[in-house]
C-alpha cells in the first residue's frame, strides 16, 4: 500500500469503527433505529477527530438499502456510492471555498426536489463557520421549514462562530479530542493489519505530538513508514517528528532530583550539540514532568495517559521521596518561563531555566533544615526569656499583629502561590511600615525579579495597601544563617 494514504484508507466506515466518540455513535445509532432523525445536526470539535467521517456514516445509515438498522451495511449500492463520493443525494459543500450567494441559492432550490436514489438528501456543510452572511440567511430559511426528506449536517472546528439562530435549530454533538491511549491503540491496529513492525513505545511519541488529532497521528505514521518501510524504529520516529528521547529527559530530571547540576548541564549541552532544538527539549521536559505529576497524583497511571511499562517503572523510581507539589512547582515554573526562550540567546535561557529548576528542587532539602532551625531557635528564645519554673515550650508562638507579620504573609503566599512561597521561605524577609524587605541572595534573585509584579499584588492583597518592595543584600545575616545551615545539613545528612 502506498504510504501517503493511511488517513484516507482508515476513514471509519461504520459507527463501530469510530474511535473515541462513543457518546455520539450510540446516540446517533439509537435515533436512527427508532426513526427519530433530526433535520439539522451540528458537529463541532477539534480538527481530525472524526466529524466529516461521522457525517458520511450518518448519511449512509439513513440511506442504506439494508437499513435503517442503526449501522450502515457498507456494502449496498448506496453505501458504496457515498464512500466513493458519487452519490447524487449526498451533497458535500466546503463552506471555506463556496460561501457565495449563488451556491447557497442553488442549494436552497435543490432542497425542494425529492432524493433521486436514497431516502434522504443529506447536505454536509464542512467548515460551516465560514459561511457568508447571505449564505447563512438562505440556510436559515430552509432550516425553518425543512422539507422532510432533507438532512443538514454542519461540521466545524469553531462552534462559537456559528450564529445562534442557526445553532439553536440544530442538534449539537461535541466531538472530543482522541486520548493518547486511543491513538496508540489505533496506530498499533493499523500497523498490525498493514504488516508493519514497531519498537515498543514508539506510538506514544506520536500520540503526544498529535495532541488529540487522530488524523495528525496517522499522517505522522505515513511519514515514518515512508522513511523506514516495514519497520518503525524508535530512533526514526524521534528523528522524523523531532522530539527528544525519553531517556534524555529522564536523565535531565534525574540530575535535578539527585542534585547533580553539572551532569544536567552536560546532558543539555550534548543534546543541543547533537542538533536538537531548544524548544524540543523544553516541550519534552514539560511532557515528561506532566506524566510524573499525573502518576504521582493518581498514584498510578491514569486511564487517559498512555505510558509503557518500562517507562512507568523508571518514573516511579524517580518519584520516590518526591511530593507531587514539587513536580507541580517545576512544571508551573517551566510553563511561565516560556517567554524566556523567545529571546536572542535561547540556549543561555535554557541553561538558566534548568538551573532555576534545579534550585527550585533544592528547596525541599532546605525546607527541612530551616524547619529544624526555626524550631530550635524558638525553643532557645523561650528558654532565655521565660522564668525557669513556668518554662514551657509552646508549640506555636503568639501571633504578632498582622501589620508587622512577615511570617504570616509568607504562609499566605505559600497557599496562594506555592512556588513564590517556597522561595520566600528560604530568604529572610521583614516588614517595616510600608515596606517589605527581602534579604536577597544570588540563588533566587532572578526568580524574585521575574515574579516582582506578582509579589506586589500579593502584598496588596494581604496587607490591604501598596507596599514598597525593598531588596537588601543578604550579607552578614545570610552568612550566620548559612553557617547554621551548613552545620545542620552536616548532621542531617551525616556528612
Ligand atoms: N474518531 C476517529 N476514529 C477513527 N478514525 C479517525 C477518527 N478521527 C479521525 N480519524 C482519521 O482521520 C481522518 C480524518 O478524519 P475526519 O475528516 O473525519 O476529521 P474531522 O474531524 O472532520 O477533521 P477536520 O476538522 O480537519 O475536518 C479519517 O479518515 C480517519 O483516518
Ligand atoms: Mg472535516
Ligand atoms: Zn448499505
Amino acid at each position: 500500500m502506498s504510504y501517503t494514504v493511511i488517513a484516507r484508507a482508515w476513514r471509519p466506515k461504520r459507527f463501530e469503527d469510530v474511535v473515541g466518540q462513543p457518546h455520539i455513535t450510540t446516540t446517533l445509532k439509537n435515533s436512527i433505529q427508532s426513526g427519530r432523525i433530526s433535520h439539522a445536526y451540528l458537529f463541532t470539535g477539534p480538527r481530525g477527530v472524526g466529524k466529516t467521517s461521522m457525517a458520511r456514516i450518518l448519511a449512509k445509515a439513513v440511506n442504506c438499502q439494508n437499513g435503517p438498522s442503526g449501522e450502515p451495511c457498507d456494502e449496498c449500492e448506496n453505501c458504496k456510492g457515498i464512500n466513493s463520493g458519487n452519490f447524487v443525494d449526498v451533497i458535500e459543500i466546503d463552506a471555506a471555498s463556496k460561501t457565495g450567494v449563488d451556491e447557497m441559492r442553488e442549494l436552497t432550490e435543490s432542497v425542494h426536489y425529492l432524493p433521486m436514489r436514497g431516502t434522504y438528501k443529506v447536505y454536509i456543510l464542512d467548515e460551516s463557520h465560514m459561511l457568508s452572511r447571505s449564505a447563512v440567511s438562505a440556510l436559515l430559511k430552509t432550516l425553518e421549514e425543512p422539507p422532510g426528506h432533507n438532512i443538514f449536517i454542519l461540521a466545524t472546528t469553531e462552534a462559537q462562530k456559528i450564529p445562534y439562530t442557526i445553532m439553536s435549530r440544530c442538534q449539537r454533538f461535541d466531538f472530543r479530542r482522541i486520548s493518547e491511549k486511543d491513538i496508540v491503540e489505533q496506530l498499533k491496529k493499523i500497523c498490525r493489519e498493514e504488516g508493519i513492525g514497531y519498537d515498543e513505545g514508539v506510538f506514544q511519541y506520536i500520540a503526544v505530538e498529535a495532541d488529540g488529532s487522530l488524523r495528525d497521528a496517522e499522517s505522522m505514521l505515513d511519514q515514518i513508514i515512508g522513511f523506514g518501510g516495514k519497520y518503525i524504529a524508535e530512533k526514526d520516529v524521534i528523528g522524523i517528528i523531532g522530539i527528544v528521547e525519553r531517556d534524555i529527559l529522564y536523565r535531565i530530571v534525574k540530575s535535578i532530583l539527585d542534585g547533580d547540576l553539572k551532569e544536567g548541564l552536560e546532558i543539555i549541552g550534548r543534546t543541543l550539540s547533537e542538533g536538537y532544538d531548544i524548544h524540543q527539549v523544553y516541550r519534552g521536559l514539560i511532557s515528561f514532568l506532566r506524566n510524573m505529576m499525573l502518576i504521582k497524583v493518581c498514584d498510578g497511571i491514569p486511564s487517559f495517559l498512555y505510558i509503557g511499562e518500562e517507562e512507568y517503572k523508571r518514573v516511579s523510581d524517580l518519584l520516590q521521596g518526591v511530593e507531587y507539589y514539587e513536580i507541580q512547582n517545576m512544571l508551573y515554573y517551566l510553563l511561565k518561563a516560556e517567554d524566556l526562550l523567545k529571546g536572542f540567546f535561547p540556549k543561555v535561557s535554557l541553561e538558566i531555566l534548568y538551573i532555576n529548576l534545579f534550585n527550585l528542587s533544592r528547596l525541599r532539602d532546605v525546607e527541612k533544615v530551616i524547619d529544624n532551625l526555626e524550631r530550635r531557635d524558638h525553643a532557645v528564645e523561650q528558654a532565655v526569656t521565660a522564668p525557669v519554673e513556668d518554662f514551657v515550650v509552646r508549640e506555636t508562638a503568639p501571633e504578632p499583629p498582622r501589620e508587622l507579620n512577615a511570617k504570616g504573609f509568607v504562609e499566605y503566599v505559600k497557599k496562594k502561590k506555592p512556588f513564590i512561597g517556597g522561595v520566600f521561605e528560604n530568604l529572610q524577609v521583614q516588614v517595616e511600615q510600608d515596606s517589605f524587605i527581602i534579604f536577597l541572595d544570588k540563588r533566587y534573585s532572578s526568580i524574585v525579579k521575574t515574579e516582582g509584579d506578582e509579589i506586589k499584588r500579593l502584598l496588596r492583597e494581604f496587607f490591604g495597601r501598596d507596599m514598597a518592595v525593598v531588596i537588601r543584600d543578604a550579607g552578614q545575616v545570610k552568612k550566620n544563617i548559612l553557617d547554621d545551615f551548613v552545620k545542620e545539613a552536616e548532621s542531617l545528612f551525616n556528612l
